[in-house]
């Protein structure tokens, strides 16, 4: 049993409308993280939600916020997404060229600090912040829109971070964010991930299958 591999559903997934009442049941069906997907219609092609959403669920849980700002700039959201309520606070490497220095931020507010790498964006790019980051979130979809097909070319980059984190020898979380299902699940966890995103495999079928998705994705063995 891959009792090591945490499971993050995707609230993008969620109804919007009972969004308090569905973090509650995810909580309830056994999620490790909360995923807040955060866009702003400029660094990815959609809009989502807000620092005060974040602060309005919040209440509604008592697993780790993991929020995934997919915004630019980001600088002057960081401290707003703090006090929301935010764990880990990720950002993506794209956003600012300052991404060091928006790590140490991140860090300095007493948060967990995320870096994120589009699929187009090479592993190298982060060889240079290994210290400063608890999580770092390979995407397998270009980020905008839950629903999409996973991009197979994801696990060799996740067999990388693997081996940097190896390297690194601190706990990392190498998180996953794009098309899992319990078939691409396997695949990932293969390669070397351990923390799996997951929206639409979440959260199909309503709140009463949400236990039995999160169950199926969380069996996937580990060797
Ligand atoms: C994509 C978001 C994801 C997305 C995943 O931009 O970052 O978290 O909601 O959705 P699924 O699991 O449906 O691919
Ligand atoms: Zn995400």
């Amino acid at each position: 049993m891959a009792s090591n591999i945490k499971i993050a559903p995707s609230i993008l997934s969620a109804d919007f409308a009972r969004l308090g009442q569905e973090v509650a049941a995810i909580t309830e069906a056994g999620a490790d993280y909360i995923h807040v997907d955060v866009m702003d219609g400029h660094f990815v092609p959609n809009i989502t939600i807000g620092p005060d959403v974040v602060k309005a669920i919040r209440p509604h849980s008592d697993k780790i916020f993991d929020v995934h700002l997919m915004i630019e700039p980001v600088d002057p959201y960081i401290n707003a997404f703090a006090d929301a309520g935010a764990d880990i606070i990720t950002i993506h490497a794209e956003a600012t060229p300052h991404f060091h220095r928006t790590l140490q931020l991140i860090r300095s507010l007493g948060k967990k600090a995320g870096i994120s790498l589009n699929p187009g964006t090479p592993v190298n790019m982060i060889e240079n912040v290994m210290d400063l980051v608890d999580l770092i979130l390979i995407m397998s979809v270009n980020p905008g829109f839950g629903g999409q097909k996973f991009i197979p070319s994801s696990l060799e980059k996740i067999g990388k971070v693997r081996a940097m984190i190896e390297k690194e020898g601190r706990r990392i979380d190498l998180q996953v964010d794009g098309g899992i299902n319990i078939e691409t699940a396997q695949n990932v966890i293969d390669a070397g991930a351990d923390v799996l995103v997951a929206g639409t495999a979440t959260f199909a079928g309503g709140p009463d299958k949400y236990a039995e998705n999160i169950r199926a994705l969380r069996g996937i063995k580990k060797y």
